[in-house]
């Protein structure tokens, strides 16, 4: 029975092999799930993997072979189940049922099933004939598909996969087609009535019909937004300012002359990453940003959505302070720093969702720098790199220290140059809670942590010069290693 007020959609991709599916698909859980909606991947690919086994060649996707169709179709089944008992489980999301589902009866048979179960169907096509295009997403993604484990001749793969890809182009039929012929066990399923988006050619022409809500619009404007020209994303933290200095929050001060050094510095760094390419720098309109920023000879943009989070009350004061004042706004704050929200300013999930018209204008974009503050950029970077709410208010984002993204086939990775420039450390471990070991007093402290968690230290070694690298492949964050470009 359909609990007033709950909506769940399934997001049905639809395609032939290499158009983009399951990137178009990891993007819309990416963005979603960091906007707080209950999203989840079915990934009927990897059910196949699990139920028929090793790949054994492109005749297994051979319409005439009975056999596997019988197991493609008991996949799609097994996919499908678990996505409407996933649904079932929760109150509201988003499901994204990743598979070619090419036929229209193929289809019929998906929209039956979740209408019996009360979940709205969202198809989206991508259709693409640009063979050249095609042929690059083969040489990038497939050739590295659990599927060719082990192939090392990528003639072979690209061989096999061009044979996979005209077997299903057989039977292939666009959303919203109608049939030459009628066909019964159609009955009267008609995609004309039913919500779909056909993306053609990257998004040269999107086709968008019957969008019956709230959700579902968000999600036909990211699709419209998002491009794969490849292109470089970069964040940076502000220098080191007055009140960093001074361990207190908030405010519009100045650079101190170590941030000072740090906007000098980095033209050079930035020249050596990006080389001659051009890009747009975009800043909050807070002081801090705009001086780290008064030496990059590029167009700039001011963005008050880039502002750091308002601390309300607690603005100007020391972590010490707010634990003087406000004892118990900072033990909840500690107990959930994501859903903390200031008294009269803002919480982690508020500043991510003032931040969403950023993110699309980011995904709209190609060449981008950034220079904001610490929880601006955490919140950015979770984004990209898909790190959990009870995670994000904790990613290291050290002062004086560059950010690279590079997109890989599916995901992001981040590659973070720091400056050999005198900072202080504004990081805040997540306390420990419970029976978790505390390091003993020997050990290295940070000055604010220290002000305020007395002998209760961690580990915030950042200044050595360390480039890290952070990947969606993994969601974590990897040993840090020597930088080449350290100054
Ligand atoms: P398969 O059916 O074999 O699973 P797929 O359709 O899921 O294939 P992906 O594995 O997602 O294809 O292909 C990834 C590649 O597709 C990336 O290189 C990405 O740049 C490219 N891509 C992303 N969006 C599109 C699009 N709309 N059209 C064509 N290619 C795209
Ligand atoms: O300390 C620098 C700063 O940018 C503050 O202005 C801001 O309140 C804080 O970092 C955000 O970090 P956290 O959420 O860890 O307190």
């Amino acid at each position: 029975m359909k609990v007033i007020g709950t909506t769940k959609i399934a997001v049905v991709l639809v395609g032939l092999p290499a158009r983009g599916k399951t990137y178009i698909g990891r993007k819309v859980y990416r963005y979603l799930q960091w906007l707080g909606v209950s999203c989840k991947v079915f990934n009927v690919g990897e059910y196949r993997r699990k139920e028929a086994g090793a790949y054994s060649g492109h005749e297994f996707f051979d319409v005439k072979n009975e056999a596997a169709e019988k197991i493609r179709m008991q996949c799609a089944v097994s996919a499908l189940e678990d996505l409407v008992s996933w649904l079932d489980s929760i109150h509201n999301g988003v499901a994204i049922y990743d598979a070619t589902n090419s036929t229209l009866i193929r289809r019929k048979m998906i929209y039956d099933h979740c209408e019996e179960n009360d979940i709205h169907v969202m198809f989206v096509e991508s259709w693409c004939d640009d063979e050249e295009l095609i042929l690059k997403n083969i040489l990038e993604v497939k050739k590295t598909s659990p599927d060719y484990v082990g192939v090392t001749n990528y003639d072979e793969v690209e061989k096999d996969f061009k044979l996979r890809i005209s077997h299903y182009k057989e039977v292939y039929q666009a959303v919203g087609e109608c049939p030459g012929e009628k066909i019964p066990e159609l009955g009267d399923y008609n995609e004309a009535n039913i919500t779909y988006v056909r993306k053609i050619n990257v998004g040269v022409q999107m086709v968008i019909n019957q969008i019956k809500d709230y959700m579902q619009s968000r999600i036909v404007y990211f699709l419209m937004n998002i491009h794969i020209i490849p292109r470089s994303i970069l964040f940076s933290r502000h220098g080191e300012s007055m009140y960093n200095q001074l361990g207190l929050l908030g405010g519009d001060s100045e650079l101190s002359p170590n941030g000072v050094k740090y906007s000098e510095a980095l033209p050079a760094l930035v020249k050596r990453i990006m080389g001659d390419q051009d890009f747009t720098v975009w800043t909050s309109t807070l002081k801090r940003t705009i001086q780290t920023a008064s030496k990059l000879d590029y167009k700039k943009v001011q963005f008050k959505a880039l502002d750091e989070i308002n601390a309300g009350l607690c603005d100007g004061m020391t972590y010490k302070q707010v634990k003087q004042k406000f004892p118990e706004e900072y033990s909840m704050r500690s107990q959930n720093k994501f859903e903390f929200r200031y008294r009269g300013g803002e919480s982690y999930r508020d500043v991510v969702l003032r931040l969403e018209p950023i993110i699309m204008e980011l995904e709209r974009q190609q060449n981008i720098m950034i220079v904001s503050h610490q929880a601006v950029l955490r919140c950015i970077y979770s984004y990209f790199l898909e790190v959990c709410p009870e995670e994000l208010p904790y990613i290291k984002i050290p002062l004086h220290t560059l950010m690279k993204l590079t997109w890989t086939a599916y995901g992001c990775e981040a590659q973070m140059y720091s400056l050999d420039i005198d900072a202080v450390d504004t990081h805040i471990s997540r306390p420990k809670m419970g029976s978790e070991k505390v390091k003993s007093s020997g050990e290295k402290k940070t000055s604010l942590e220290a002000q305020v968690l007395g002998e209760e230290i961690f580990d915030t070694d950042f200044k050595e010069s360390n480039i890290l690298e952070y990947s969606t492949a993994e969601n974590s964050v990897s040993p840090p290693k020597k930088d080449e470009l350290s100054t």
